[in-house]
């Protein structure tokens, strides 16, 4: 696991950016693994700046998402669907087919999780994962628990992010209880992993990365496992 703290959210956008590039110049056809939340948005932001200005071509690229609040209208504002569509997909000349994202549409959350692994395993696999964490080190919405799944599963959110998502939303109790996510096993089959990581209120979930332990009580740490994974964060967060 490597680790790069960077003095703020700016430069930490920036670093995960030349990184997300060198993938996409490197292999046209990249699969990446995207996640929502505040924390890439920064990232996402340089992204589009290089698009514009013809340093990087989305026209070939395919996108995975982590997860999606269940059940949600792909026109809610707060969907994971418009999120990207607005912070991202309308934004770059990506072609729209490309995209996937857990369906908060679907009628039958089971089949749509099976759906999902399917068109994941049927792809070549995510070449560059996206990661944010949440305070309880939750990745994706894997929350911390003595069991976690493995695959794309409906989970129940718990109090601290529904808390902590209730920024977005008018009130508390207009947060979605439930998400459909990547299992972490579908995360860890990611070439590379990125975790950004930015804020004093992630210290304790990123101080849990820098020891030898892990525990599925810190979803995140089960990434010490995993071969390629760069944790980019800002000074903050590092403490
Ligand atoms: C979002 C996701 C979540 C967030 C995490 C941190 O797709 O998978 O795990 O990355 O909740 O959210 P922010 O970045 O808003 O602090």
């Amino acid at each position: 696991m490597k680790i790069i703290v960077c003095k703020d959210y700016d430069e930490m956008s920036v670093e995960a950016a030349k990184i997300v590039a060198a993938q996409m110049k490197e292999k046209k056809d990249s699969i990446l693994g995207l996640a929502t939340g505040s924390t890439p948005l920064g990232l996402y932001n340089e992204l589009v700046k290089m698009n514009q200005c013809g340093e990087i071509d989305f026209s070939e690229i395919k996108t995975f998402n982590l997860d999606e609040y269940y059940p949600i209208s792909h026109k809610d504002d707060q969907s994971y669907y418009y999120f990207m569509n607005e912070n991202l997909f309308s934004r770059v000349n990506i072609d729209p087919a490309n995209t996937d994202i857990p369906n908060g549409e679907a009628p039958d959350a089971e089949a749509e999780c099976k759906r999902y692994d399917a068109a994941i395993d049927a792809s070549a696999g995510v070449d560059i994962q996206i990661l944010g964490i949440g305070q309880n080190g939750h990745i994706a919405f894997n929350e911390a628990s003595d069991v976690l799944h493995a695959n794309t599963h409906q989970e129940t959110l718990t109090e601290n992010t529904i808390q902590a998502n209730s920024r977005f939303f008018e009130n508390e109790a207009d947060v979605p209880r439930h998400a459909l996510t990547m299992g972490v096993g579908s995360i860890m089959k990611a070439r590379k992993i990125i975790l950004l990581a930015s804020g004093k209120n992630k210290r304790d979930a990123v101080r849990a990365l820098t020891d030898d332990t892990i525990t599925t009580q810190n979803p995140a740490t089960l990434l010490k496992l995993h071969k390629d994974v760069i944790i980019i964060c800002d000074e903050e967060a590092m403490g």
